[in-house]
């Protein structure tokens, strides 16, 4: 029995040597989403100042932090109102996290602050959030585009600087989700924000700077039609959006339909000249991809597209996670549901760290509920691998 024994465990050692390289290693291929932990981040409720928590926005900083943003809406769950933009910040992948920091606290505008794009600069190690203010030009005028900007990996913020001075006065809602920094070329280095225009003045819009966030130019425009004119229902109406960045230097804006022009389902654009341009011949609807209407997120890690949002054709329920392995051209058919119940606005990131571990995972971060979306912000993170 003995000799037995220990020939088995001899096999099992030497089945785990050959195997374990194999099982170890992390193709596309292999792709097995699985939710490895969740935390609620924020619950609204009237707590203290805040009334409710919405639009989240989470990203790794240079140094691999993860930093999670939200609006903190002080007075109602309403888009209009003074806002706080909540911070907390996690030096250990999002195992724990500090407690709920304002960063920026807007007073008691009637029309206050709107997230917003978060952008992180790996040239100079810089974290810079972008936002609008009077957004709705709501008992206030004009509506300005503003930033706030990190030098010590999110535990200080500067004041608040006004980009609208040198952009000129418009009205722009950032994201919500990341902006990008360009990795590949062309453009290497540029930073790349998208968002979306006014009620009439909609589209996609996205401003650019080449030197990590000085000064800022308008970049690339795609235009709702019938174009600063009251819409109809099934206008061409793009509105917020999510740009990634492709291996080849593409731009790729993941964009909500508002109005429900062709599909309920998503509109996508690509710039392939850094964002200077959104030509209309590089648009498409991708009919899988099946939206209520709402801010989604879009990740490209190591080749790999992610796509989350609440993948009904109606109603914000029911948080999906896809992905692709041809650029968005196709989605694996298993998608992986995230939450079966109330969900809205999500955002996505990964550590690209070089290292294995790092390879398995993505995170999310979106709004859950039982009864309705805005009642928590929860994080996720997501074992690409299965566990494995
Ligand atoms: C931002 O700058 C624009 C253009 O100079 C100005 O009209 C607007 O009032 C400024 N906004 C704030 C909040 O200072
Ligand atoms: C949830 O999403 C999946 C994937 O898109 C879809 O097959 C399913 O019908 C959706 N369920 C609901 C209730 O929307």
């Amino acid at each position: 029995m003995e000799t037995g024994s220990r020939w088995l465990a001899a096999l099992w050692i030497l089945f785990f040597a050959v195997l374990s390289p194999c099982v170890g290693s992390s193709s596309p291929q292999q792709i097995d989403p699985l939710m490895y932990e969740e935390q609620l981040l924020w619950v609204s409720g009237a707590q203290g100042e805040v009334n409710t928590y919405r639009i989240p926005l989470i990203t790794f900083t240079s140094k691999g932090s993860l930093l999670a943003f939200t609006e903190a809406r002080k007075g109602s769950a309403s888009d209009l109102g003074a806002k706080f933009i909540a911070l907390r910040r996690s030096t250990d992948k999002g195992a724990t996290w500090s407690p709920t920091s304002f960063i920026v606290d807007d007073g008691l505008k009637p029309d206050g602050l709107n997230l917003g794009s978060v952008l992180v600069d790996d040239e100079v190690g810089s974290v810079i959030l972008v936002y609008a203010i009077c957004f709705h030009e709501y008992q206030c005028k004009p509506s300005s585009t503003m930033m706030v900007e990190s030098l010590d990996d999110g535990l200080s913020w500067s004041s608040p600087k006004n980009l609208s001075v040198q952009l000129g006065v418009k009205a722009f809602a950032p994201g919500p989700g990341f902006g990008i920094q360009k990795r590949f070329n062309p453009a290497k280095g540029r930073l790349v924000v998208c968002g979306h225009g006014t009620l009439a003045g909609d589209g996609v819009f996205c401003i650019l700077s080449d030197d990590h966030g000085r000064t800022w130019t308008h970049g690339g425009e795609l235009k709702s039609i019938p174009y600063n004119q009251q819409k109809k229902a099934l206008d061409f109406n793009p509105d917020e959006c999510q740009p990634i960045e492709l291996t080849d230097g593409t731009i790729v804006i993941n964009v909500r339909n508002q109005n429900n022009y062709h599909c309920h389902c998503r509109i996508v654009v690509r710039s392939l000249d850094g964002g200077l341009t959104l030509p209309i011949d590089h648009l498409y609807f991708d009919t899988v991809l099946v939206d209520p209407a709402v801010a989604a997120g879009a990740l490209q890690k190591d080749g790999v597209l992610y796509f989350t949002n609440p993948s009904n054709n109606q109603h914000r329920v029911n948080l999906t996670l896809r992905w692709s392995l041809s650029n968005g051209h196709s989605w694996v058919k298993e998608a992986m549901q995230i939450w079966a119940g109330p969900s809205g606005y999500s955002c996505m990131t990964s550590l690209d760290s070089g290292s294995a571990e790092d390879q398995k995972f993505i995170y999310v971060i979106y709004e859950k509920g039982h009864k309705d979306y805005d009642e928590t912000v929860s994080f996720v993170k997501i074992h690409l691998y299965g566990g494995r």
